[in-house]
């Protein structure tokens, strides 16, 4: 969901952006126009998140699917003269994403899982209390919030003086983060921030290399972003105008502290609920829940599908869980407003009552 505000804004801009006759889709990248929105959502993003001087924010493109591959690209950075990595990195598994992003970063060199809740399920997060980190690892990596499993690192590891590499994409300006824990960390648009098509990495300036893998497409290289100021190419344009635009929204809300107390109070409304269902139960341990994805069942699958089916025709849409797990699945994003978590409650409430 995108805030109300924002779209109603972007409908009257639409067709004559900022008095420049034109629609920002019409632009030219290169346009005195297009470089004060990019340079104005950089400029908010900064002040919402309070990201340090010594951090680079990049608008890219990819998500968080070449991000799987561009962290080990350019941080994995031993090599023997044949140009093959001889380091690697550590990776903690704790559901869909990183496991995908260890195995992406495989291709590249050596990836140890140094901790995986693998087989909880991932109903879990592994314990993270203190981890062997290898000795050359040349990053840690962690998704801190699982999508679709539904859980959240709370408490970032001690990684032992390693760069921590976070894909933070489904909780990217949920609550506030210490930019100042991460080497670089890194968020598909699509949940929070705006429309699909912009991915921002913020990265700390020495993790910006001349010395990347060998055949490292130009592209895919940080330094090439960050020297251009994300105008090495033609930048999502549009979406980087939605996503200045819901920063806008997010600092008029009270920022990201304002943005954690609203998240925590609809996550609270929708897991109060289900602790004391007697059909429907979350399926991740209570400490390590997500406040943006929720993931629950009813232990029937059937009666699953009949709730996601009666729940649609209802209004209340994309609650099916995700296809590798099933079940259901709601996802409270910032502009998910606390009367919709209401009504799904009541709606919850009502189904349990027809069908306990
Ligand atoms: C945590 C997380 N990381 C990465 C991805 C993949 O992102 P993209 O589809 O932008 O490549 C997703 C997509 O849902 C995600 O939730």
């Amino acid at each position: 969901m995108l805030p109300d505000p924002v779209l109603v804004r972007a409908a009257a801009e639409m067709l004559n952006y900022s008095g420049s006759g034109m629609s920002v889709m019409e632009m030219s990248h290169r346009s005195k126009d297009f470089e004060a929105i990019l340079n104005e959502a950089e400029a908010d993003l900064r002040e919402l998140m309070g990201i340090p001087d010594n951090y680079r924010v990049l608008f890219l493109q990819g998500g968080g699917c070449v991000q799987f591959a561009m962290v080990p690209m350019n941080l994995m950075q031993k090599q023997n003269s044949a140009g093959n990595p001889l380091g690697g990195a550590d990776y903690i598994v704790s559901g869909q994403w990183s496991k995908k992003a260890a195995g992406e970063a495989g291709l590249f060199g050596r990836v140890n899982v140094i901790a995986s809740s693998e087989e909880q399920n991932f109903s879990c997060v592994p314990d993270l209390s203190d981890l062997s980190v290898s000795p050359d690892a040349d990053y840690v990596y962690l998704c801190q919030n699982e999508t679709v499993h539904g859980t959240t690192i709370k408490t970032l590891p001690d990684t032992k003086g390693k760069p921590l590499v976070a894909d933070v994409s489904s909780m990217f300006l949920s609550e506030p983060m210490d930019v100042s824990r991460y080497g670089l960390l890194f968020a598909g648009a699509q949940k929070n921030a705006g429309p699909a098509g912009v991915t921002v990495v913020i990265i700390r300036d020495d993790l910006i290399r001349e010395n990347v893998l060998p055949a490292t497409p130009t592209m895919m290289r940080y330094k090439t972003h960050a020297d251009a100021h994300s105008l090495y190419n033609t930048p999502p344009c549009w979406g980087i105008y939605i996503c200045g635009l819901v920063f806008k929204w997010l600092k008029e809300q009270g920022g990201l502290p304002a943005m954690r107390e609203r998240n925590e109070k609809k996550a609270a409304l929708l897991y109060d609920f289900l602790d004391n269902s007697k059909l429907f139960r979350g399926t991740v341990r209570k400490e390590d829940r997500s406040l943006m994805n929720v993931p629950f069942i009813t232990g029937d699958k059937a009666l699953d599908a009949k709730f996601v089916a009666e729940a649609e025709g209802a209004g209340l849409r994309n609650l099916k869980g995700h296809r590798s797990v099933g079940g259901m699945r709601a996802s409270l994003y910032n502009a998910v407003p606390f009367e919709a978590v209401q009504t799904l409650v009541e709606f919850m409430a009502h189904f349990e009552k027809e069908n306990a």
